[in-house]
């Protein structure tokens, strides 16, 4: 990874935000700016200098992992204001970005209190750069995305009456580590009958539910980088019912994966899919075209070193979609105290359109 051009084109944004240094804490960010993957570290940026802090657990681990030219500063008593203090006399700086989200409302008042310099909250900035990912981050995400459909299609074949959520989702946790990841990327959604009717369930002692929807939302944390999944199948047949809904939520999938282009918003695209879905009947807008009663999430999200980042596909969102973002189309049809559909894969935004990155079909299945 070019940590040297990340942290030129983050130092070429200081002037737009009006600092002089950036003060990295979210790990996410600190780990796209220097390869670090250990959990306790602070990025200090300025224009022309480089500092790691961390304590002794993980001296070794940035030796072995932090590249860009970084010096280490040992940090593990004292205050990070008392550090940066310390640290900015000496480099000059004047006025220090902070990471709005990273840090609590506690640790900024410290920061403002004993930095001995300007404290700016700011906002996405990272995140900014992380938005648009390089070729080898697709390839990350590419085997990130390769290990997780290895991983359940093998779970779906454990598939059998007294099965239970639990059971299948500690299947899959269990084999994904075995294939090299590190972890799941979030609590695996596997969710079965009326369950699927909450698109964030938790998985429980709840046994496989013949004919009903069988949900499942995967992904995996593979070398940092993250993947998005979901498929809705049955077992043992599926009614007349459940198959009309399966197919309006594959054709509103397919209709943004199709007919999204780069230069569009998120809510442009996610509009594209949402209009099927009450075209269908399943849903309905009120005069303010906002009613979501059915399919009251967003359409989608970017996806890379976290599980949702930027940008985001709903009907509020002014993201603009451009060539090298990766996003997930996911639609879904919940209905309360009986069950839901939800079909979900991964795009890279392409110049001409979406490329889908996931291989398994998304057409109706039933397992026996
Ligand atoms: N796995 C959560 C989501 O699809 O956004
Ligand atoms: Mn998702
Ligand atoms: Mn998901």
């Amino acid at each position: 990874m070019d940590f040297t051009g990340r942290i030129g084109r983050l130092r070429g944004l200081f002037c737009k935000h009006g600092i002089d240094a950036m003060l990295v804490s979210k790990l996410e960010n600190i780990h796209y700016l220097s390869g670090f993957t250990g959990s306790t570290a602070q990025l200090i940026i300025t224009v022309n200098e480089l500092f790691f802090l961390t304590d002794s657990r993980y001296y070794e681990q940035f030796k072995q992992e932090v590249m860009g030219g970084y010096q280490l500063i040992p940090f593990y008593t004292g205050t990070l204001g008392g550090k940066l203090a310390e640290l900015g006399s000496s480099a000059g700086i004047k006025k220090m970005g902070v990471e709005a989200s990273a840090l609590t409302y506690a640790q900024v008042l410290e920061l403002q209190e004993n930095a001995g310099m300007e404290i700016a909250p700011v906002s996405g900035v990272v995140e900014g750069l992380r938005i648009i990912k390089e070729p080898e981050e697709v390839d990350c995400l590419r085997r990130a995305i390769k290990l997780k459909e290895e991983a359940y299609s093998e779970v779906i074949k454990l598939l059998k009456p007294d099965v239970t959520e639990a059971e299948t989702a500690a299947e899959f946790e269990y084999r994904i580590r075995l294939k090299g990841a590190r972890a799941s990327s979030f609590s695996p959604i596997v969710a079965f009958g009326e369950n699927s009717c909450k698109p964030h369930a938790s998985f429980s002692s709840r046994k496989l539910v013949p004919a009903s929807p069988l949900l499942f939302d995967l992904g995996v944390k593979l070398d940092s980088y993250c993947s998005d999944f979901t498929r809705t199948i049955f077992f043992g047949g599926v009614s007349p019912g459940w198959e009309k809904i399966y197919n309006a939520v594959l054709e509103a999938k397919d209709a943004a994966a199709t007919l999204g282009k780069p230069g569009m918003t998120g809510l442009e695209v996610d509009k594209l899919a949402r209009d099927i879905i009450v075209a269908r009947g399943f849903d309905s807008y009120n005069e303010n075209g906002e009613e979501r009663k059915y399919f009251g999430h967003g359409l989608g999200h970017g996806v890379g070193l976290e599980v949702h980042e930027g940008p985001r596909l709903h009907s509020k969102s002014a993201d603009i979609l451009e060539p090298g973002m990766i996003i997930t189309i996911e639609p879904g049809i919940y209905l309360p105290g009986q069950g839901g559909v939800r079909i979900e894969d991964m795009y890279l935004v392409t110049d001409n359109g979406f490329e889908n990155l996931n291989s398994l079909p998304t057409d109706l299945k039933v397992v026996q």
